[in-house]
């Protein structure tokens, strides 16, 4: 027997909130497929995130509707209770115990789904749903509205129209209410104190494989199920991969470990990057370049507030380190030249900031009307400038080869400016070797 670890009204509120944006309409979201491994074992499961946010449900063979303001309001199709299946793969809610556990108006076991559905779209004008996520259940969706073209049609109304929900949607997920704000500094908090960990257990001759391991086991520690994303945990050149993850080498001597990491806490994922010497000091040459894009990823954070936009943020980042690739003559040239030609794009190719939710790469567009965002109180980003030196770069000082730097951090856009949720964490130089000498 489970109950939900979770008040309804959370959900409740979600729904209600994004009920004006599809009045008229119904939304239909299907349970993330399972996806089989090998024979009778799976790759583990996680819900869909849109899913969970309007419902708290986590089983699979899954389908919520919701037709706000129409009878019934919320309907879900589930897994039937089944005492034998139940003996293997665990307990499911069942038509009953969904109805009740999650308050949702009328259940159905998921066979039913052929007969029912129709039914709930017969009377909408819009269908709001996101194709390509799972193609089977896309030819169900596909049959039944052109099953429902003919009565349409008699009144000159066509084909329901299919509309993608994810962008109205990502709009309430952009803006965090009090419990997610909380939900999500767990995962941040979290997250940092792994990051610690992993900071206390590195030494030369380690594999990258067993630092992972400190990470995953110190989140889960601290409540968090699995991790946001598979860590990158790249010692020495690999830091200059950008999303490395084989995760699978010896750390030497006198190298440094990029390590981006974060948990996931109640659906909330944290998103970490740092970097530290494998054998707890820096170098003298590792000290001045860390430094260098500290001092810009400081500046960025502290221009964040209401009203600015990614857009402007990637451009102070593009000038910030561009100034540094100059200093450290890794450039030569005119700095708008550089610009222009994107010149920095040998060192640094990517965004400086991505929305932070319940996925790592989070819901919301990031234009409105074709315009940039401008980011609210209750937004959560990320910043995370970097600069990667190829070990075969033609051209650079010897002493840069192989070093890949990107230091990240996940803040929330309050009123008055912003607050570091991952502030914790150390990134200072002497910070991070104190927490080496002393762990
Ligand atoms: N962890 C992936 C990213 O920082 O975007
Ligand atoms: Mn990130
Ligand atoms: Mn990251």
């Amino acid at each position: 027997m489970r109950t939900p670890q979770f008040s309804m009204s959370i959900f409740e509120e979600r729904r209600k909130k994004l009920s004006p944006t599809i009045k008229g309409g119904a939304l239909v979201i299907a349970a993330n497929p399972e996806y089989i491994r090998n024979g009778d074992v799976n790759y583990p499961y996680r819900q869909e995130s849109n899913f969970f946010y309007l419902t708290g449900f986590e089983e699979p063979n899954s389908v919520f509707v919701y037709r706000p303001g129409k009878k019934p309001e919320t309907v879900m199709f589930v897994m039937s209770k089944d005492p034998a299946q139940e003996t293997w793969t665990g307990f499911r809610y069942g038509t009953d115990g969904t109805k009740a556990n999650f308050h949702i108006d009328a259940t159905y076991p998921i066979e039913a789904i052929r007969a029912e559905l129709p039914k709930l779209l017969a009377d909408v004008d819009q269908l709001f749903y996101s194709l390509y996520n799972d193609r089977r259940f896309d030819e169900l969706i596909l049959q039944m509205v052109n099953d429902l073209t003919w009565s349409r049609s008699r009144a000159n109304r066509g084909n329901l129209p299919i509309v993608d929900p994810r962008a109205l949607i990502g709009e309430l997920r952009l803006r965090k209410s009090s419990v997610e704000v909380e939900w999500h500094r767990q995962a941040c908090e979290a997250s940092g104190e792994a990051h610690i960990e992993v900071m206390k257990a590195i030494r030369p001759g380690i594999n990258e494989r067993a630092l992972h391991g400190v990470f995953v086991r110190a989140i889960m520690e601290r409540g968090c199920p699995r991790e946001g994303y598979h860590a990158i945990v790249a010692s020495g050149e690999n830091a200059t991969t950008l999303h490395y993850n084989f995760n699978d080498q010896t750390c030497r001597d006198g190298d440094l470990l990029l390590l981006d990491a974060g948990g996931e806490f109640n659906y909330f994922s944290g998103d970490i990057t740092r970097v530290f010497p494998v054998n707890g000091r820096f170098s003298e040459t590792q000290k001045r370049i860390y430094q260098k894009v500290l001092n810009v990823q400081k500046e960025l954070v502290a221009m964040v507030k209401p009203g600015v936009s990614r857009e402007g943020l990637q451009r102070e980042t593009i000038s910030k380190l561009t100034d540094v690739m100059i200093d450290e003559k890794l450039l030569k040239g005119r700095k708008d030249d550089l610009i222009e030609k994107k010149e920095y794009m040998k060192f640094y190719m990517h965004g400086v900031s991505h929305w932070l939710g319940m996925d790592v790469h989070d819901a919301g567009t990031i234009s409105v009307n074709n315009e940039p965002r401008q980011i609210e109180a209750g937004f959560v980003l990320t910043i995370e400038p970097g600069l990667y030196i190829p070990k075969d770069s033609p051209d650079v000082p010897n002493e840069l080869r192989g070093i890949g730097i990107r230091i990240e951090d996940d803040i929330l856009v309050t009123e008055s400016g912003h607050e570091n949720l991952t502030v914790k964490c150390p990134k200072e130089i002497a910070d991070i070797e104190a927490v080496m000498r002393h762990g």
